[in-house]
């Protein structure tokens, strides 16, 4: 089964092509980083507004990687698409006579070749939600195909499962610019909610730590290369450690506010003052990113270890963007040590990380949980009624 994936829930507009739940024959997407960088963060109207003007030349490469060689549409398509360059769509290059040309080649590529239209639904910003979930009712509509909704998050814990390097159940931990959660995942569609983040996410912490350092947006790659040459024991920053107490729902939470306040008290902006003239910022700045990677981090492998050992649990997936991060690696691999004093978790832990492209936001991971969706018979009786929500509350997370 074939599935055309849509995923545009925060600053990346992405499609896939994805067949039963596991192969992607292809994918595009769209990075709006550059348009949001001078402002350091998603500016959700300018990502609302990008996924509109990028979409239509995103689904077309996606078409064009994928079906085009096994149709006889493809000298039309190909020639369509060749002066689109990747992830610098320039919306103006498509006048309506330039559309209506090749529509009917990719509608035909379209109604051919996929069974069903899935599309992120939540959580997510609502403009660059809309945007998404709008493209997919009018193609469902179109090409008279099924078409599902998709919770982002889940398919995120699903990205793991696409690696082929993971069996259910395992525990999964979630961490990117919007979410922390750590989560008992039992079958695609099945998971628990063990923790999540109380107040900020860690990818938006490690994003205002950067700006507090001067570094650009986003700032999670750029702390790691910059932690690289400091001293992670010059600063003692706190690390957030919830009650071991079985009986509190929040013994797995993960929090970031407090850290992230310690740490801006001690950047350049906060303490450039008549009273703190003397300190050389730049020999600081790599001890400081250090010390705030490492107390970062670390609440996310105490938490995730002293649960794994709490649920006899050995495999560990780790997804999102804050996955990317090799030192998280690192930090897991030494808290285990079977040596170790106090040693928090089962002996046999395994680690499962997925691409950088299954990371970060992508329609593969959509497409793939979709089929799950499909088979579970999760498919929209009236295609109007898909409607899109920007949360998932916090505490009492609702994937
Ligand atoms: O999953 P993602 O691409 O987008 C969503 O937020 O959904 O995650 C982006 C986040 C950003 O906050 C970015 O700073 C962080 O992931 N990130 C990293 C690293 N690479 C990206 N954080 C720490 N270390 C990294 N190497
Ligand atoms: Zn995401």
């Amino acid at each position: 089964m074939r599935i055309l994936a849509i995923e545009t829930s925060c600053d990346e507009t992405s499609l896939a092509l994805v067949d039963n739940g596991r192969t992607v024959v292809s994918m595009d997407t769209a990075s709006q980083e550059l348009y949001h960088r001078a402002f350091g963060g998603v500016v959700p109207e300018i990502a609302a507004r990008r996924h509109l003007e990028v979409f239509y030349p995103t689904l077309k490469a996606c078409l064009t990687k994928g079906v085009a060689a096994s149709l006889s549409a493809e000298k039309t398509i190909q020639n369509a698409s060749s002066s689109n360059k990747q992830h610098n769509y320039n919306h103006k290059e498509y006048n309506l006579k330039a559309l209506s040309s090749h529509r009917d080649a990719y509608l035909t590529v379209l109604k051919n070749t996929i069974d069903a239209i899935a599309v992120t639904t939540h959580p997510g910003l609502i403009g660059s939600l809309f945007v998404g979930t709008n493209a997919a009712k009018s193609l469902a509509y179109l090409l008279e195909k099924p078409l599902i909704g998709v919770s982002h998050l889940k398919a995120h814990f699903y990205s793991l499962v696409m690696t082929g390097k993971i069996t259910f159940p395992y525990l999964g931990l979630l961490v990117s610019g919007g979410h922390t959660i750590l989560a008992l995942v039992k079958t695609p569609l099945e998971l628990e909610v063990l923790g999540s983040t109380l107040d900020d996410a860690c990818g938006e912490c490690f994003d205002k730590i950067a700006r507090a350092l001067e570094l650009p947006y986003p700032g999670g790659a750029a702390i790691e290369e910059l932690a690289r040459t400091g001293d992670e024991t010059y600063f003692t920053y706190p690390i957030f450690r919830p009650q071991q107490n079985k009986l509190s729902r929040y013994r797995y939470a993960f929090s970031y506010s407090g850290l992230k306040t310690a740490v801006i008290h001690n950047s350049p902006r906060y303490l450039t003052t008549p009273y703190h003239t003397d300190f050389n910022w730049d020999t600081l700045k790599p001890h400081i990113a250090a010390s705030f990677q490492k107390a970062a981090l670390t609440q996310l492998v105490e938490q995730t270890l002293a649960a794994a050992r709490e649920l006899g649990i050995t495999q560990i997936g780790i997804c999102g963007g804050v996955a990317a991060n090799k030192y998280l690696k690192t930090l897991f691999n030494k808290a285990h040590l079977p040596k170790k004093k106090n040693n928090l978790a089962p002996a046999n832990l395994t680690y499962v990380t997925p691409p950088l492209e299954l990371c970060t936001d992508n329609a593969a991971m959509i497409g793939g949980i979709a089929y799950h969706y499909y088979l579970a018979g999760a498919v929209c009786e009236n295609i109007f009624d898909l409607t899109p929500t920007a949360k998932s509350f916090k505490r009492d997370l609702v994937l």
